[in-house]
């Protein structure tokens, strides 16, 4: 199958991503509205996912069934601001293995500094979902996808709320074969490397650090 670039269209989406976007939404209603989307755009990144046969005793009879085994997966939230995404994906997939990527934008070159890597032992068995809500100049997810894939994992998906054609462009050349889901596409990048119009800081308004 050839890789997938999904920009969502769906009008649950658009909805909560206009709140989300309002400078007036706080943090707790931020926090919601991204797991909620985190969900919408899971349901969508899962659809291709092997399936496993199993057999399920109904009440009457023995229904031939399928099921995802949770040891395949591998959700990769890339800190601080992928953080929030956890929650909505592990409500989707109890049973993934969660990894961390700890990395930040110098303010200046705008180019991405690791702090931290920390990835579950057997992810070169597993299909791995990296989550970070915003896709700017790309650098960040570029880089944690660098990282991931030095541990040979079976594939992986990139997972954001909003990106810039920029990143976009530039993460769809870096890692060709990695499918990638964002909630919305902006217009472009200010000259601080912000999107426009953007949410803001994703990191901040999660956190409530701002
Ligand atoms: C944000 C965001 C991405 C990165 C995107 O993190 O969560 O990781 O910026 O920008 P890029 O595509 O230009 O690399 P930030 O560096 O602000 O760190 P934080 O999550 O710790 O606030
Ligand atoms: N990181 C953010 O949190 N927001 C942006 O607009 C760009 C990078």
């Amino acid at each position: 199958m050839d890789r997938r670039v999904i920009i969502f269209d769906h009008p649950l989406i658009q909805h909560k991503l206009s709140i989300l976007r309002d400078k007036d939404t706080g943090t707790k209603g931020f926090r919601e509205l991204v797991s909620e989307i985190t969900m919408l755009i899971m349901y969508e990144a899962t659809r291709y996912l092997p399936m496993e046969d199993i057999d399920v005793e109904t009440p009457i009879a023995t229904a031939h069934c399928k099921c995802i085994s949770g040891k395949r997966l591998a959700f990769v939230p890339v800190l601080r601001a992928g953080l929030g995404m956890v929650e909505g994906a592990l409500t989707l997939v109890p049973a993934a293995k969660v990894g961390h990527i700890g990395l930040y934008r110098n303010e200046e070159t705008l180019e991405p500094v690791e702090y931290y890597c920390k990835l579950p032992h057997d992810i070169s068995n597993r299909d791995v979902f990296v989550l970070d809500p915003m896709l700017a100049t790309g650098g960040s997810a570029i880089a944690a996808i660098d990282l991931i894939k030095r541990r040979n994992p079976r594939t992986v998906k990139f997972l954001c709320i909003i990106c810039a054609p920029e990143g976009l462009e530039a993460l769809k050349k870096a890692h060709p074969d990695v499918d990638i889901f964002c909630a919305g596409m902006d217009s472009h990048l200010n000259e601080n490397g912000y999107i426009v119009p953007g949410l803001g800081d994703a990191g901040d308004r999660i956190f409530g650090t701002k």
